[in-house]
């Protein structure tokens, strides 16, 4: 049996967990606490770093001890503290990594410093059976990226964001209409009340052989739209956010399946192939439906952990920390191991 205490600050969401894996090598999650700090930042529209940092101060003790009581183990009992070493805000990373510096000096338990970007690559392999090599599609508020999973630690970025990241497209449409932040679950909302057809916005980088995805065209369309019909209705606000998030899905079946096929051609033989969906906006239903539907085209299979486990948490940190320590990675010096904003 292996337990460790995960811990996540490096954006606006105060996490703690303690993930078990038992002599089988089957996981289990213990406690999964999550504070999200998104009412500290509706007022400003987006995530301020200074208030971000400030709450993760206020916010993190209380949250660890809540996520071992909850697990119903004491620190000691512990095999390893893993936490979010980056990338992420500064002033988040610091606090959660000097925290489980101090956690683990003090109990002489081993510190494992995480790549958040990992934590959500392994997430799958928490809660289902997915072996490597798989594709991750990680689409969030920060990144949106491909990527091939070949092991713990062994990673190939095949494509990512030239400009903003899906997210971040869906949040600043929403701010431009006026829609409260979070921005995704809002234009979720009113697109399933518009007609997409109204509206025809651009599909970026459309039939280029380079696997990337480019936004910041598709937002500036829905700008240009809203602005020569300024004032909106609730019917345009909806017409527009259908019309957007129907740009957004048929772009990323086209983009998306370039990789899907490279996988498939690099990788004829592997197993029950997959493609693992991450972060945030893979909560969004038409998204998930598209890719659903794109997957088997490619004889793949969907693999989309809950949405809890998808959007940044602790537990997905603390497996990775179980993943590198059972692959043997765990690092000497992680005590001199610096937050790195970019990694
Ligand atoms: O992974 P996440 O919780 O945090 C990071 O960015 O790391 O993702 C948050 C992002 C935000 O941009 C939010 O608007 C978007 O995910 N999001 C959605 C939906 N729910 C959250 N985007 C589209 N549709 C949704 N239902
Ligand atoms: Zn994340």
């Amino acid at each position: 049996m292996m337990r460790i205490l995960g811990i996540e600050t490096s954006c606006d969401e105060t996490a703690a967990a303690v993930v078990a894996l038992d002599d089988a090598g089957a996981p289990q999650i213990l406690s999964n606490v999550v504070f999200s700090q998104i009412e500290e930042h509706t007022a400003f529209g987006g995530v301020v770093p200074e208030i971000a940092a400030r709450a993760h101060v206020e916010a993190l003790d209380g949250i660890i001890e809540a996520a071992l009581s909850e697990a119903g183990v004491e620190l000691s009992q512990v095999d390893g503290i893993a936490a979010t070493a980056g990338p992420g805000l500064i002033g988040g990373l610091i606090v959660g990594l000097m925290t489980a510096k101090a956690m683990a000096a003090a109990s002489g338990k081993p510190l494992l410093p995480v790549n958040h970007l990992e934590g959500h690559a392994l997430t799958a392999r928490l809660t289902d059976d997915v072996a490597f090599p798989y594709l991750l599609l990680l689409v969030s508020g920060g990144h949106t990226q491909v990527i091939l999973v070949r092991g713990v630690g062994d990673y190939q970025r095949w494509a990512s964001t030239i400009d903003d990241a899906l997210g971040e497209a869906f949040d600043k449409t929403a701010k431009l209409l006026g829609l409260p932040y979070p921005g995704g679950p809002n234009v979720e909302r009113q697109a399933a009340l518009g007609d997409a057809k109204r509206f025809a916005f651009p599909r970026p980088l459309r039939g280029e052989d380079r696997l990337d995805f480019s936004f910041s065209g598709l937002k500036t369309a829905v700008r240009q739209t809203a602005s020569a019909i300024a004032p909106l209705s609730d019917t345009d606000i909806a017409d527009i956010c259908a019309g957007f998030q129907r740009a957004i899905t048929e772009t990323l079946a086209e983009r998306v399946g370039r990789s899907l096929e490279k996988f498939r051609t690099l990788y004829p033989q592997v197993e029950r192939p997959a493609l693992v969906v991450a972060g945030g906006v893979a909560a969004n239903k038409a998204i998930r439906a598209t890719l659903d539907e794109l997957c088997p085209r490619h004889e793949m299979r969907l693999v989309a952990p809950p949405i809890a486990l998808c959007t940044d948490n602790a537990a997905m940190i603390a497996w990775a920390g179980i993943e590198r320590m059972r692959a043997g990675l765990e690092s000497a010096d992680a005590q001199s191991f610096a937050p790195r904003s970019r990694w």
